[in-house]
């Protein structure tokens, strides 16, 4: 199944009762599988949890750990851009020139990367003291 056809399908299943805005996101790893995940809401609001983090979740449960290709759906006027947390969670499992498609459900993309959507990323390279 191709990214695009995976976020779809996956934004189907989310909870999303208190914003009614539903967001699915398919990841791709290194080694080629798919890996997908929907927003998860919660009446304690702070504690739901976005689309991104989910398909993260699901590659790391899966065993990759290696970002190549994102895509990310919902029913917006404008293709969905990630939230600042979700560009931070994205740019710790894959490369600034890794391919990030935004989309809407009435067909409109948008291109990026993940190093455009977090330019001057915080990384474990500043954490140096040597
Ligand atoms: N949301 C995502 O899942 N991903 C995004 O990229 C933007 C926002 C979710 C969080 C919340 O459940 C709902 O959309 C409204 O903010």
């Amino acid at each position: 199944m191709d990214l695009r056809n995976a976020a779809r399908q996956v934004r189907d299943n989310a909870y999303a009762p208190y914003s009614n805005f539903k967001v699915g996101a398919a990841l791709r790893s290194g080694d080629g599988r798919l890996h997908v995940g929907c927003n998860v809401e919660n009446v304690a609001y702070p504690e739901g949890t976005c689309a991104e983090a989910g398909a993260i979740a699901a590659m790391i449960a899966a065993g990759a750990q290696d970002i190549v290709a994102v895509y990310v759906i919902a029913d917006s006027p404008d293709p969905v851009p990630p939230c600042g947390g979700c560009r931070q969670k994205l740019a710790e499992f894959g490369a600034q020139d890794v391919p990030v498609t935004l989309a809407n459900l009435h067909g409109a993309e948008r291109e990026t990367t993940i190093g455009s959507l977090l330019p001057g990323a915080f990384g474990a390279g500043h954490m140096d003291r040597s």
